[in-house]
């Protein structure tokens, strides 16, 4: 009898319809309502953020009916006592849904990829005037390249970009695969060993913003971070144009002539990450555990054991820490000068 009964089981379409309609609704505002990304600061993150509210606008609703399709039949045609041995009625298929439901999803899909691949072409279109930057990751840290018409390009840790000028990037990779993502510009590429990706920007605000590197790459991979200082083509000229002079020729990394190794270990060099990021230091006030302490690590060490301890980490690991952590290219992102600063504070304070 329970089977008869289960035949006549009607399904209320238009109040599946209604469910499913009002869910819609709620679900698009909430998508559309979300901050899902940080400011936009390139003309390239307009059209992307249209691009995923059109994938919110599409995509909630398919999620939602499905939802609401398999809620509604778990609760509707759940086994009641007394059916345990019942089989459902049997199904012979239903060609005009099976003939809806593959067209309508093939549609959506066809549409949305020529949507897609218009953006890309969009925002990947070659601009006149366009500056070369060289990006180059490794475990883990980002340098940046500015060629310049005397053959000697610029080297920085940090990324100087002036507003408004199109930018190409030229991505490598040292060691493994990093990913140079700079998500108030919304571009992303991965660095790959062995080949150069590229990607082309226009920044459009002034500001500073993250570079973040966005694939799994070892142990440093949460702190392969950098800053993006998008400036005024003035401050850009005048910021090329003290990494070009003389005091700065042994490592390009922009400090001033006379620096200090306090404030070097506090706040970085403008440049590369500062120490007191990872170490603790009493004298520097800093108290991080990330790398070993250095008033333990260094105390009575000689300069040439401290300076190597910066530009070579991995030659001698601390006990109790994983090698691989601490960026390599302290050689090159700190000036001669800076280095030095830097080696005579240390053999100054630590462990008094
Ligand atoms: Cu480099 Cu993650």
């Amino acid at each position: 009898m329970n089977e008869a009964s289960r035949r006549e089981d009607k399904i209320p379409v238009v109040q599946m319809l209604v469910v499913g309609f009002i869910a819609s609704a709620i679900g698009i505002a909430a998508g559309l309502a979300i901050e899902w990304f940080p400011e936009a600061a390139s003309t390239q993150a307009g059209p992307i953020d249209h691009l995923y509210d059109v994938l919110i606008w599409t995509s909630v609703p398919v999620f939602v009916l499905v939802t609401t399709i398999v809620l509604f039949s778990v609760i509707k045609f759940r086994m009641r006592p007394g059916e345990e041995n019942l089989d459902g009625p049997p199904i012979h298929g239903n060609t005009r849904l099976e003939v809806i439901w593959t067209a309508i999803p093939a549609v959506i899909l066809v549409v949305l990829c020529a949507y897609a691949w218009i953006v890309l072409v969009d925002i990947e279109e070659a601009k006149a005037n366009e500056m070369r930057v060289n990006v180059t990751g490794q475990q883990f840290a980002w340098t940046f390249e500015y060629p310049q018409s005397d053959g000697k390009p610029i080297k920085s840790t940090q990324l100087y970009l002036p507003k408004d000028r199109p930018v190409r990037f030229f991505v490598k990779a040292v060691d493994v695969l990093h990913d140079f993502w700079v998500p108030a510009f919304r571009m992303k590429i991965d660095a790959v060993p062995g080949i150069e990706t590229k990607y082309r920007v226009t920044p459009t605000r002034l500001g500073t913003y993250p570079v973040v590197c966005a694939e799994l790459c070892g142990l440093g991979h949460s702190v392969m971070r950098a800053t993006t200082r998008v400036v005024t083509p003035a401050e850009f000229d005048k910021w090329i144009a003290e990494q070009k002079a003389p005091a700065q020729a042994a490592g390009g990394s922009g400090a001033t002539a006379e620096a200090d190794g306090k404030t070097l270990f506090t706040d970085g060099n403008g440049a590369a990450t500062a120490c007191g990021a990872c170490h603790t230091l009493a004298d520097a006030g800093t108290t991080s555990e990330t790398g070993p302490e250095l008033d333990k690590a260094l105390a009575g060490k000689d300069a040439a054991y401290i300076e190597e301890g910066i530009v070579a980490p991995e030659k001698e690991i601390a006990p109790g820490f994983q090698g691989g952590i601490m960026p390599k290219n302290y050689g090159d992102t700190l000036s001669a000068e800076e280095l030095k600063a830097l080696v005579t504070y240390l053999g100054e304070v630590a462990g008094k």
